[in-house]
């Protein structure tokens, strides 16, 4: 058994930055499931969105966030992460972080932060690093973490399932007490116990067919609090982001909804602007439109993708700001700066999580979640643009201050090893596959951009046979990443399936072509699911 003050589950921006905190005062173990900068955040392109120039306010901000939200945001929540951001930014700054700065233009000259512009934002608010934002965010807090001797990092490390004292038999208020986690190196389970828990799991756009998220983007947070009880919200709330490369050798290239900041223009592939006919802000309308837009067109006219076209910008400009895209597309036989370049729409983003306040605890005490894996209520039914750079900051900041206020006392709760009972090696492996393609397949066509309610029954039905496979067909089988992963997109898709199936209506990334329009009386509601009694019987891990 390994003893921490604290365990932080993650080391994309939401982890680090937590452990940072954290770290002055106690022992921190983080632990993350492949390299330490696999993550989510090390892909992010855009860059954070935050109010720094004298043009900007912290109310247009706020007003560009409800509105891409759709009605659903938590405008409390809303300021006191639009607000506080300027302040976490400088701290990265202070880290080390480099943002793009350009020469001031006028007489008085100097620098200032090159901002970028994205959809659904009324003002150029982005800060950025190139087309690389989050390498060097990544970057900058890894350089910091690895500079702390108290935070030691586990790599290749995936955590299985949260510890909790309920699920130990304890009576009385439950506790979250750590986390059982596999070792890959070892093929062992190792037991992390700490006083204060952090998932900062990232999100599941791996539940996806086509996804612009890494591997690692499994859902292992929300499909770990769900077994733990904790509530899980707004899961329907998937953002698909409309830009991903499409080319048969290309998995999961992001073109930045930046490109479209600098006048990129979507077109059908005979060349035809088509955005003026959805929105009146055309290519840099909120994602969600822009992406039902795209999906209408290639379903219309039966293309497999539209086109960006960035070539009216000159190629220096082109190759200087977009070294990243330009590159990669390069390598693909696209040069950006004399053709378009094909693109779909993908899943990008998850809006929904375990539930959180603005501090990121949950329902269970000693439990916090920061990052994509949470549900705070910012981004309500769909995300504005570099808006969760932001949030993991701001919050990871926030549940820092609250886990440091709030150590509960110590208490001695027993917690016996991870038993495998009598687990063998699984010669199957087939069938893992198998199903991870079912479930990816099943979500892109049922439970993707433009739903229905036969769609997404029929979803539910076919989820539902496959969680009893993997619970009844695996449960004894020795663990490997790729079953424990399974598991969790599994249950992961199911609570997206059950979150949309709860909201009878059509609100930001939630389109229901059996209910097109939103319903006010469905403003301001989350749909929360949690785990039925079937998924509390004995399967995998201890018997407790
Ligand atoms: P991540 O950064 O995803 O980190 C999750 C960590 O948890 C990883 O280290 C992972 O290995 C680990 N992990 C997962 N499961 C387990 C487990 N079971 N056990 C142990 N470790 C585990 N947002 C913006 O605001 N601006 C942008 O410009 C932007 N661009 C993006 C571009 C791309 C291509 C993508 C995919 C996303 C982008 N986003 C952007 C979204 C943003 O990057 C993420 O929402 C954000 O980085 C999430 O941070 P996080 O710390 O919550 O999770
Ligand atoms: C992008 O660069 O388009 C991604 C920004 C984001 O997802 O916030």
């Amino acid at each position: 058994m390994k003893h921490f003050d604290f365990l932080v589950l993650g080391s994309g921006i939401a982890g680090l930055s937590f452990a940072l905190k954290v770290a002055p005062h106690g022992r921190v173990a983080i632990v993350t499931k492949k390299n330490s900068a696999e993550s989510n955040t090390n892909y992010a392109q855009g860059g954070i969105a935050a109010v720094t120039s004298k043009e900007d306010s912290f109310e247009i901000h706020v007003r560009d966030t409800l509105e891409a939200g759709a009605g659903l945001c938590r405008e409390g929540v809303v300021r006191t992460i639009v607000e506080e951001g300027p302040a976490r930014i400088a701290e990265l700054i202070e880290l080390g972080m480099r943002f793009t700065e350009r020469e001031v233009p006028g007489p008085e000259g100097g620098r200032e932060f090159d901002l970028g512009k994205e959809g659904g934002h009324s003002k150029r608010r982005i800060l950025h690093a190139k087309d690389m934002t989050g390498r060097e965010v990544e970057g900058a807090l890894l350089a910091a973490v690895a500079a702390r001797p108290n935070i030691q990092v586990y790599e290749n490390h995936l955590a299985i399932d949260l510890i909790t004292s309920q699920k130990l038999g304890y009576v009385g208020p439950n506790r979250c007490l750590g986390a059982y986690v596999f070792d890959r190196a070892t093929g062992q389970v190792d037991t992390f116990a700490a006083a204060g828990v952090l998932l900062a799991t990232g999100g599941c756009g791996k539940v996806y067919l086509y996804t612009t998220n890494p591997d690692i983007a499994t859902g292992d947070g929300v499909a770990m609090a769900y077994r733990a009880g904790a509530a899980i919200a707004n899961m329907e709330f998937i953002q698909f982001h409309p830009t991903c490369l499409y080319h048969p050798k290309a998995k999961s290239f992001l073109i930045s909804e930046a490109v479209r900041g600098e006048g990129g223009v979507l077109k059908t592939l005979d060349g035809v602007e088509f955005m003026d006919q959805h929105h009146p802000r055309k290519s840099l309308a909120p994602r969600d439109i822009v992406a039902r837009a795209i999906d209408h067109e290639m379903k219309r006219t039966g293309a497999d993708c539209v086109l960006l076209d960035i070539t009216h910008q000159p190629a220096p400009f082109v190759r200087e700001r977009f070294p990243n895209i330009y590159r990669t597309c390069l390598q693909y036989g696209i040069d950006i700066t004399r053709e378009p370049i094909p693109v779909v729409p993908a899943a990008h983003y998850q809006c929904g999580g375990v539930l959180t306040n603005v501090d990121g605890e949950t329902e269970i005490p000693g439990l916090l979640a920061v990052g994509e894996v949470a549900c705070t209520g910012l981004h309500g039914a769909n995300r504005l643009a570099s808006n969760s750079l932001l949030e993991a900051l701001v919050c990871a900041h926030r549940a820092a201050q609250t886990a440091l206020a709030r150590r509960p006392a110590p208490a001695d709760f027993q917690i016996p090893d991870w038993q495998s009972g009598n687990a063998q090696n699984p010669d199957e492996m087939v069938v893992v596959s198998h199903n991870w393609d079912e479930i990816r397949r099943c979500m892109w066509d049922y439970v993707g951009i433009v739903r229905t309610n036969k769609r997404l029954e029929r979803a539910q039905k076919r989820i539902a046979n496959l969680q009893e496979e993997i619970q009844q067909y695996y449960w004894d089988f020795t663990v490997t990443g790729d079953l424990l992963e399974l598991r969790n997109i599994a249950t992961v898709a199911e609570a997206i399936v059950a979150c949309a199936r709860q909201r009878p209506e059509s609100r930001g990334l939630h389109y229901n072509l059996d209910y097109p329009a939103p319903d006010p009386a469905w403003a301001q509601r989350d749909t929360v699911t949690r785990k039925p009694d079937r998924l509390a019987a004995p399967g995998w891990g201890p018997e407790l």
